[in-house]
């Protein structure tokens, strides 16, 4: 049985993948300081500590208790617009932390490592694909921060005999089929969600932060990805680099982009009331459009997206707003076609 330790695992990401694993037979156990975690979405069968990333001592022991095949790293800051605010703290969690935290795990021969990047180190790429090798250009502090690890990782491969996959993570959306994990944010800035929280009336309008984009119809455009697609992915790249023992770097999404307009006409169509919208300002440093191009993960795993259609992304995440809110169906605003 495969022995995979996770940090973040009380998070969005994290705690699906853990699922995941755990539904394949792998053993999992999650470090987590629960900064922006919640206990709740820790799946039952799993090992937890609370535990910050950077506490060397505890998780050298951690390491040493267990014998680990692969570490995947989700911990982090994710808040492009806290990142703009406080650089300093992106710097420090993501970067300083993250890189005592693989430190800790190369010096205690956990040697394979699956990082959670984002597509936001291409920058604005101006409506084209992006692949892995095109430009990096991170125009936020929180992409840099993510980049610095990236870099970190490359250059220390050889010196440190260890092999890594860097995951570009795209927009990543949806929750578990069974719901037995979903977004959880107070304040969450991630698209799906927002228009969710509009759709089941815990918000009353939805902001399109700028309409004069350079895109179809003015607003940004991005690629969405379902998180359970997402958790196969890093279930994948387990075995890869298992099996092959080789580095390598891979986009995650789908390659087709959904301008804020088209998501808001598309659950239009899945609940009773249209979502009301106002229009807002640009976001700062906000990117015009991101799609990824897949083809350099497809054609490595042969695989195609099970779960790659707006609709089913809408649906699950609607579901799991739903169960959030515990709100009956007599009750409810909102109305799922299936
Ligand atoms: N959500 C997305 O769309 C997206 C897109 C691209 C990349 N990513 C990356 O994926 C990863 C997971 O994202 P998420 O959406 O699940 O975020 P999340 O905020 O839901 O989860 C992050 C988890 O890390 C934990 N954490 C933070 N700092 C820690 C520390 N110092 N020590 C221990 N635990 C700590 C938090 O408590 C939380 O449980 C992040 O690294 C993020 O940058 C996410």
């Amino acid at each position: 049985m495969k022995n995979i330790l996770l940090t973040g695992g009380a998070g969005y990401i994290g705690s699906h993948v853990a699922n995941y694993l755990l539904d394949r037979g792998l053993k999992v156990t999650i470090i987590d300081n629960l900064s922006t975690g919640h206990k709740k979405l820790i799946p039952k069968k799993v090992k937890f500590y609370n535990c910050d990333i950077a506490n060397t001592k505890k998780v050298a022991e951690i390491i040493k208790k267990n014998s680990f095949d692969v570490v995947m790293h989700f911990a982090g800051v994710i808040r492009v617009d806290e990142s703009i605010k406080n650089p300093e703290k992106y710097n420090f969690i993501n970067y300083e932390k993250g890189k005592i935290f693989l430190n800790t795990c190369f010096e205690n021969n956990l040697n394979k490592v699956i990082f959670s990047s984002t597509a936001s180190v291409y920058g604005n790429s101006t409506n084209k694909k992006v692949s892995e090798n095109s430009k990096l250009k991170p125009i936020n502090p929180y992409a840099k921060s993510k980049l610095k690890i990236e870099n970190f990782l490359i250059k220390n491969s050889k010196l440190k005999k260890f092999k890594y996959i860097i995951l570009r993570y795209f927009n990543v959306a949806g929750a578990d089929k069974k719901l037995r994990t979903g977004l959880i944010s107070k304040s969450s800035t991630n698209l799906i969600k927002v228009i969710c929280e509009v759709a089941i009336g815990k918000r009353k309008k939805f902001k399109i932060n700028g309409n004069n984009y350079d895109t179809k119809d003015g607003t940004p455009i991005r690629d969405f990805i379902h998180v359970t697609d997402l958790a196969e992915i890093h279930y994948l790249c387990t075995k890869y680099l298992i099996n092959k023992n080789k580095s390598n770097i891979f986009n995650c999404g789908y390659g087709v982009g959904y301008s804020v307009k088209e998501v808001l006409s598309n659950i239009n169509n899945l609940i009773a009331n249209k979502i009301p919208i106002i229009y807002g300002k640009r976001r700062l440093n906000d990117i015009a459009s991101s799609i990824s191009n897949t083809k350099k993960f497809n054609t490595c795993f042969k695989w195609s997206a099970k779960n790659n259609s707006l609709k089913n992304i809408l649906k699950s995440s609607l579901q799991w707003e739903k169960k959030q809110y515990k709100l009956t169906n007599k009750k409810n605003k909102f109305k799922i076609f299936l």
